[in-house]
This record gives structure tokens, sequence and C-alpha cells, in this order.
């Protein structure tokens, strides 16, 4: 059974329209990615389905309920990551989690019984008194979740789960959502880095201008978008497209960045041999197997990594 189903789903502010009719459905216990650019209408679409903001036309339906009008049903099962911190940072810790579990009617008992596995879980038992403001962006991020999941939600929300963490604070928490997805917990998230959306996403979409422009499974989308294998050719030049010619016919599609060629092939090496066979020698190169950034660069025509 789909959790979330949506049928030209649409969005708009004013003249704009920031989700521009989408279809989605997303099944239990699935791990469901949204890709795309700033300004793509992830964040727009997640608030729809999280019941945070008003259904702008087509049908959404979250849990088999209407957002429209069963808003605080759906919600009771939902935990939401916004994309930015909503902590109260005069609060400590647990007041955080206190405070938030009352929103959902959890009783005085039940929230101490909850609040220690959650905090070890967020790894924040140490810090149980502890201001938020005095809390580090990981730390943050990882209570953020911690009070999201007070209510044993079915479908957790994360928009942007990671962005601004150092490697060490993401891997903890990708870890931790690993660890959810396992006690079958359905994820819903935005991603901006494609390592992690291979690693965790069973599926996703790749949205662009309030569209759904592809959608897959990772191995999926980079067998479709891009080639088995990616030659990265760097030369000692201001300009690359200068250099497009010296390519020119040794892969199946070239891109050119502001710093390097990309060469799609389905033999890295073999190109690389040819390019050399030809007298060029670029300053450095690099033979890689295709990743979802590149099918990101095909599909929008922009790089994630800026
Ligand atoms: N409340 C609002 N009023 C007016 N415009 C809005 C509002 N919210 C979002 N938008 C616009 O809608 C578009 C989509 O925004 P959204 O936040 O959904 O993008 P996003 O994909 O989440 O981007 P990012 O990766 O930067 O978080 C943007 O152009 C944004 O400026
Ligand atoms: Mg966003």
């Amino acid at each position: 059974m789909a959790l979330i189903e949506a049928a030209g789903l649409r969005k708009a502010f004013g003249d704009f329209v920031a989700v521009d009719g989408i279809d989605l459905q997303i099944s239990a216990g699935e791990s469901f990615g949204f890709l795309g650019p700033n300004g793509a209408g992830k964040t727009s679409t997640m608030r729809m389905i999280g019941c945070t903001s008003p259904v702008g036309g087509g049908t959404l339906r979250v849990l088999g309920m209407d957002p429209t009008t069963q808003a605080a049903q759906i919600k009771a099962r939902l935990g939401v990551v916004p994309q930015q911190d909503a902590l109260d940072e005069e609060l400590t810790v647990a007041q955080n989690l206190a405070v938030f579990g009352r929103y959902f009617g959890i009783s005085r008992a039940e929230l101490y019984r909850k609040s220690g596995p959650l905090l070890q879980f967020a790894q924040l038992t140490e810090k149980a008194g502890a201001k938020v403001d005095t809390l580090s962006g990981g730390m943050k991020r990882r209570l953020t979740i911690a009070r999201a999941l007070i209510n044993d939600p079915s479908i957790l929300l994360l928009d942007e789960p990671t962005t601004g963490l150092d490697p060490q604070a993401r891997h903890i928490l990708w870890d931790r959502l690993f660890r959810l997805k396992r006690e079958g917990v359905t994820l819903v998230l935005t991603i901006h880095y494609m390592d992690e959306a291979e690693q965790l996403c069973d599926r996703l979409v790749v949205m662009d201008h309030g569209r759904i422009v592809a959608h897959g499974s990772p191995r999926e989308l980079i067998r479709t978008y891009a080639s088995r294998e990616v030659l990265e050719v760097r030369f000692d030049v201001p300009d690359h497209a200068q250099k497009a010619a010296d390519v020119d016919g040794l892969a199946d599609r070239v891109e050119v960045l502001a710093d390097r060629l990309l060469l799609y092939t389905h033999d890295g090496d073999a190109a690389l041999d040819a390019l050399t066979d030809r007298g060029v020698h670029p300053q450095s190169t690099l033979v890689r197997r295709a990743s979802l950034e590149d099918v990101f660069l095909r599909l929008t025509g922009r790089s994630l990594v800026e």
C-alpha cells in the first residue's frame, strides 16, 4: 500500500509555481529521496506532505488520509525534521523533548520512559541538561531528529538532514537513519550529497523547476542517464571549452565544466589511451564509475557540489 500518494500535486506562491504537478507513490518501509538544485520545489513538496503548507492543487494522500481535512490525524503519525532546526534555544535538550512530547499529548510518565532511549539514540545523553544554544550544529540536528521520533512516527520526513554538518556528524546521522529504516520507519528525505543518496535511498526522484524530471533506484538512474565510466580530464587552461575539440569523438557524451571535461564512456581507460594516442597530455586524469552526481548534471545541467 502507498503511504504517500500524490497526483498532479501543485503549489504556487502568487504567480510563481513552485511545484508543478508531480505524481508520487511512496510505499511502507521505503526510503525515498528528493534530489534537486536549490529552488526545485523539494521543501514545498515536503511541507505539503507534512501538513504544514496547504495543498495548492491536485491530490495528496498521506497514510490514506487527506491533508486538507485530516491534518491533525496525519501529523500524529509523522515525524518532521524541517530544513531549519526549530528548537527552543533557551531550553535544555531534555526540556525540548518534553515540550514537544506534550504537543502530542504524551503523558509525563511516558515522556520520562522515552527520553532516555531517544537521547541515547541521538548520542546526547551527557547533554540532557545543556541549553540548546550551547550545542554544535550536528548536536542540534540530532536533537531535532530525536524530537521528531517522540511520537513513534510511521513516516519520518527529513529535509536536508545532513546539510552543513561535518563528515563525522554526517556519518553518525546516517547511521541513525539506517537503524530507523531497519526498524521499518518509512523515510522521506531531501538530500544534497549524492554518495549518501546512493547509499540510503531505495528510490528517488530528481526535481527541477517544480517538476519530476527522473525517477528510479539510484542504479536505474545511473544506468539510464549516465554511462558506466567517466574519464575526468583537467588541463592547465582558463577555459575548458577550448579543449573540447581535443576529446571529440572519444566518448558517448562530453560535459564541459569550468575546471574539467567529463567523458562519458563504457571504458574510461580505453578513452584515456585513445587520448594519449592523439598526443594530448592533460595536466591530470581520473577514471571513475558514473554516479548520481553525473545523472544530476545531465538532467539539470548543474553540479550539486558547489
Ligand atoms: N513562502 C514562499 N513564498 C514565496 N515563494 C516561495 C515560498 N516558499 C518557497 N518559495 C519559492 O518556491 C521555490 C521552491 O522553493 P523550495 O524551498 O521548495 O525549494 P527547494 O527545492 O527546497 O530548494 P533548496 O534546495 O534551496 O532548499 C523557490 O523559488 C522559492 O523561492
Ligand atoms: Mg529546501
